[in-house]
């Protein structure tokens, strides 16, 4: 009985005293004071076993009773106390809600990314399949089945970076591909007609660079092989193409040029974005500008990977990617491209 009610006085004291607890630390010492291990009301729950039965049951509940009343209210002073804290510092003016935040730096896709998959995804819509090769390649894949052997002239049409390695068994050229055409050959190789594929990738050759020469560079070949097909199905393929990529009233004008491994060879031009065929600066005044070499697939070429060129014909392209976004941004050097100047890259 006497323990029961002194419980009950030590928790009523205990509240009372929280109540005036006004900061933090101070609340520390209360618990430190109220809970503790020396605490009075400690030191009765220690107490308890030597009171008889009766006695020992009352001033047990009320001890237990009173300790989780100090608890939850040492919780709730404890949030309290903190609110205001906080409360506090904000109208100090420690903490400026007002400040803006600091902008989340995102990155971008290169715009040659983007160029590349445009075209791919227009070529896709055409029923092309997108693969690709190695920039490494052998001299037979990216000249000699071309039909462009070690003494042919035509080799001077791409200067080259020789990897050339030597082992017990001889020297084996290899080269940094000048152009992604020695895909054909690869993937011919690979499959029978029908062939409907498409291969971008980076290119290099050993030129001095200017603002329109880069030593890398991407090309996307471009190779359809079936029976029946024709130089009306290249024309119709790139002038939709172009049109699907620079807009719907894109002029193209096709031209003879010379290409070791299509015959005819030709060279597609589309009229100038700027001056829409009346000749400026950025056509060089002739009102056109190329945009790709294209051919009727070599029948020496469909020999070499077995394909009898009396049942089947294809035709062949090769564009120049950076080209595009050059005219499309008006971007007037190359070299922009792959120098790493975020002012440049970040405007994409
Ligand atoms: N590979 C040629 C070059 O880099 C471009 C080219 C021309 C590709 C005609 C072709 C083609 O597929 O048929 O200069």
């Amino acid at each position: 009985m006497g323990l029961e009610k002194s419980i009950q006085g030590f928790q009523q004291k205990a509240l009372e005293e929280l109540e005036r607890v006004s900061s933090l630390g101070e609340l520390e010492g209360w618990r430190v004071r109220h809970l503790g291990r020396k605490s009075p009301l400690t030191r009765a729950l220690r107490s308890l076993a030597s009171l008889p039965l009766e006695e020992r049951r009352a001033a047990g509940a009320a001890a237990n009773q009173a300790k989780a009343a100090l608890e939850s209210h040492f919780h709730r002073r404890a949030q309290e106390l903190k609110e205001a804290q906080f409360r506090a510092s904000l109208e100090k003016g420690s903490l400026d809600i007002t400040l803006p935040g600091r902008p989340v730096v995102t990155g971008r896709l290169h715009p040659t990314t983007r160029i590349l998959r445009e075209i791919c995804s227009i070529f896709q819509a055409m029923g092309f399949q997108v693969v690709e090769g190695p920039e490494v390649e052998w001299d037979y894949y990216n000249f000699e089945a071309l039909n462009i052997p070690a003494d042919h002239p035509a080799r001077d049409m791409w200067a080259t970076f020789w990897v050339d390695y030597t082992d017990e068994r001889g020297r084996h050229p290899m080269l940094l591909r000048t152009h992604t055409s020695p895909n054909q050959i690869r993937v011919m190789e690979q499959t029978r007609p029908p062939v409907r594929v498409i291969v971008p990738g980076k290119c290099y050759r050993y030129e001095a660079t200017d603002a329109t020469h880069e030593s890398m560079f991407y090309q996307v070949e471009g190779l359809a092989v079936d029976k029946g097909i024709t130089l009306a199905n290249l024309k119709g393929t790139l002038y939709e193409f172009a049109r699907r990529l620079f807009g719907e009233d894109r002029q193209a004008r096709f031209r003879c040029d010379y290409f070791p491994f299509v015959e005819p060879g030709m060279e597609m031009a589309i009229d100038c974005l700027v001056c829409r065929g009346q000749g400026c600066r950025l056509c060089g005044g002739s009102g056109w500008i190329e945009i790709l070499g294209a051919g009727m697939v070599h029948p020496d070429v469909l020999r070499r990977v077995d394909y009898d060129p009396d049942i089947y014909s294809g035709f062949a392209f090769g564009l120049g990617v950076e080209r595009i976004p050059m005219l499309r941004y008006g971007i007037d050097d190359i070299r922009l491209f792959y120098s790493n100047d975020l002012r440049f890259l970040r405007q994409f």
